[in-house]
């Protein structure tokens, strides 16, 4: 049954660009998101920034700007690096916006009217970092865990919110509720800081030290503390107090964070909450979120990451050699949702290489290969089902059953394990029917039929699985396969039990859908540079430059029609030229045989002189994608060797005619 969901990130601060931690939240909610939509249910997905308090006054105080302007450029960047990463939120909130800082005032003005705020003398250990007063017990040899000061002890009149008098009422509904905040082990972190009794709040910095903040509406004199400000966007954006928004999205309202923010979002929000729902003579539940998602930590190769450390990870630089697909891929596949991770580029290749490249790549690549092959790229009539497809049909639905299970709890990590395995038992399935074989005999055209029909219908399915995480590869192979956009509410069609394609639909050929990176490089770069190099990817690593000089891993083996797809073709070298400021490429000018001399970059800049190339001749792969490299498009790739001392360009033992063919 459709239900409306809503998913938010937490607000990011503007004193930092973002990074991989901001872009991997903000990749999971906009998986959770899009999940919901296949499943048919009306989402809303709210990111945003947070702008006030005393780390953005700062610094806007150390680059000589107001904190408006300083607040306009950072929010910027997260708001346009959103698309780039394909996320699909539908409301991207600043605190500094006016609607925002009115529902601030006005529930600050409620809780205090209905008692829950008092002023008093306080004196305690005041995190800039944490933007709050440590406790005792939170602090680790008198420093703040999380960022090893010390904090500053500070003495000074403010107003109190009595969080205290909601503890036993916050313990009794996490009790109540065992998934309240998930996985469980956040929920046991939050119950024993319960254990400990809670304090009163401090929701309010006095102006004569802050006056970036929202005002008290009761005083003045004072501006909110940023966390009472922040929390409140969850609200503010769906346009509290009423409104078709918080009718349809509260009651189904779902945080996602890391475990950094924990406290605030797992103990300030809750009791604010309650206190709200109390000041309006509502029962807490009407105002409490339905869940806490609360993921760990990327580190970069098991440190922290931090600008100090040098080790900031730069989610567009990734997205930009590997493609925005295969960096949420692995984001998400990577990360045991939950628990930390450490993050390194070679475990990203790794990945690429392994899940994406061999075992969907070549699924798809095989399956629709020999579709065109045997059938004409026409997805045949079933014919009469042997044990071996219906062992794949009850792994289907399996798959199916664990994948909506996982993914509703956040465990993406095995809903995408999960429909691995259905593309690894395709893959399986094309080996044991071996359908070349079922192709030489005419009699074994029904079982042919059989095969070839499953493995596109199974390819279908992987292609709506995948929407969420990868959907621009889902798109692509929907669209090879003739299936159409992904829409909202396919899942559910799926789980029906209905086949996606139309026996006697025509399918096209398919494009390679994530070419092999070459790990020996990443492997050389992370060696010869250690740990930055892994951390900061040079932009020639792989992608972009596509012609490996030495694979580390095996290849998977391929058919012989797999191989007859790739066109190799002599050519004469017409001319050969360096390119400004690239060391590593040369600009070819190839006679290939046809009407048009091509050109070709080469990665073979450190082994030849461009002289000694011209009037040789060369092996082209001549039906390749056109790759634009150094601004120069490349229509090709000229194959070498790899040898002890470099590489070295193939050519024919003695001449030949440009545009021969090589088999
Ligand atoms: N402004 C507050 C949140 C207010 S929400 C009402 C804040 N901002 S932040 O910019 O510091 O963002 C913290 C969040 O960014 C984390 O909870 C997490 O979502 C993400 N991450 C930042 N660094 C991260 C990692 N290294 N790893 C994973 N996620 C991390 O706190």
């Amino acid at each position: 049954m459709s239900q409306p969901f809503y998913i938010t990130t937490p607000i990011y601060y503007v004193n930092a660009e973002p990074h991989l931690g901001h872009a991997y939240s903000t990749i999971v909610a906009d998986v959770a998101a899009r999940f919901h939509r296949l499943t048919g249910d009306e989402v809303r997905f709210q990111t945003g920034t947070d702008e006030h308090g005393d780390k953005i006054a700062q610094a806007a105080e150390a680059r000589g700007v107001t904190p408006q302007q300083y607040a306009d450029q950072i929010s910027g960047l997260f708001r346009h690096l959103w698309p780039e990463l394909h996320i699909t939120n539908d409301k991207f909130i600043r605190t500094t916006d006016p609607d925002h800082k009115q529902v601030v005032q006005s529930i600050l003005q409620k809780v205090h009217d209905a008692g829950d705020i008092y002023f008093a003398k306080y004196g305690g250990h005041y995190c800039v970092g944490c933007e709050r007063f440590l406790t005792e017990h939170e602090m680790v040899d008198g420093k703040c865990p999380d960022h090893g000061t010390v904090p500053v002890y500070q003495e000074e009149e403010n107003y109190f919110f009595r969080m205290s008098n909601y503890t036993e009422q916050l313990k009794a509904h996490i009790e109540a509720h065992p998934d309240f905040i998930r996985p469980e082990r956040y929920k046991n972190e939050v119950l024993a800081m319960l254990e400990q009794g809670l304090e009163d709040l401090c929701i309010s910095r006095p102006k004569s030290r802050l006056t970036w903040g929202i005002d008290l509406p009761f005083d003045a004199g004072y501006v909110t503390y940023v966390w009472f400000d922040a929390l409140i966007n969850y609200l503010s954006g769906l346009g509290w107090p009423g409104g078709e928004n918080m009718a349809k999205f509260w009651p189904g309202a779902q945080h996602l964070i890391a475990k950094d923010i924990l406290k605030p979002h797992a103990i300030f929000w809750p009791t604010m909450l309650m206190s709200l729902a109390r000041a309006e003579g509502r029962p807490a539940q009407d105002y409490l979120y339905k869940h806490l998602n609360v993921h760990g930590y990327w580190n970069v190769d098991q440190a922290k990451m931090s600008k100090s450390l040098g080790n900031v990870v730069r989610p567009l630089e990734l997205a930009e050699i590997y493609g925005v697909e295969a960096f949420r891929y692995f984001l998400l596949r990577d990360m045991a949702f939950g628990l930390d991770s450490s993050f390194s580029e070679q475990a990203l290749v790794e990945r690429y290489n392994a899940d994406l490249a061999n075992d969907l790549g070549n699924l798809f690549s095989r399956v629709l290969t020999l579709l065109h092959k045997f059938r004409g790229g026409v997805v045949p009539e079933p014919g009469p089902e042997q044990a071996e497809d219906a062992d794949l049909a009850a792994l289907g639905a399996a798959v199916l059953r664990e994948y909506r299970r996982e993914n509703r709890t956040f465990a993406f990590h095995k809903a995408l394990a999960s429909v691995w395995s259905l593309i690894s038992a395709g893959n399986k399935y094309v080996v044991v029917s071996e359908p070349w074989a079922l192709a030489k005999d005419p009699a074994l055209a029904p079982r042919l039929d059989r095969v070839l029909h499953d493995l596109c219908q199974l390819l279908a399915r992987v292609a709506v699985l995948i929407w969420p995480v990868m959907p621009l590869t889902a798109e692509q192979m929907a669209g090879v396969l003739g299936l159409g956009r992904i829409e909202p509410g396919l899942l559910a069609r799926l789980e029906e039990g209905q086949a996606l394609l139309d026996p006697g639909s025509q399918t096209h050929q398919p494009p390679a859908l994530f070419p092999r990176i070459d790990t020996a490089k990443v492997q050389a770069k992370a060696a010869k540079a250690g740990q930055k190099a892994e951390a900061k990817p040079a932009p020639q690593a792989a992608k972009k430059d596509q012609a490996p000089e030495k694979a580390a891993e095996e290849p998977a083996e391929i058919g012989i029609e797999q191989f007859g797809q790739v066109k190799l073709k002599v050519a004469t070298v017409l001319s050969a030229e360096r390119i400004p400021k690239a060391d590593k490429i040369l600009k070819l000018t190839l006679d290939a045989g046809e009407e048009e001399p091509r050109t070709v970059v080469a990665g073979v800049a450190q082994h030849y002189d461009p002289e000694e190339l011209v009037g040789k001749q060369v092996v082209i792969v001549a039906n390749l994608k056109p790759a634009k490299l150094r601004g120069i498009t490349s229509q090709g790739m000229v194959l070498a060797a790899v040898g002890p001392d470099g590489l070295c360009v193939v050519s024919p033992s003695k001449p030949t005619p440009p545009g021969s063919q090589v088999r």
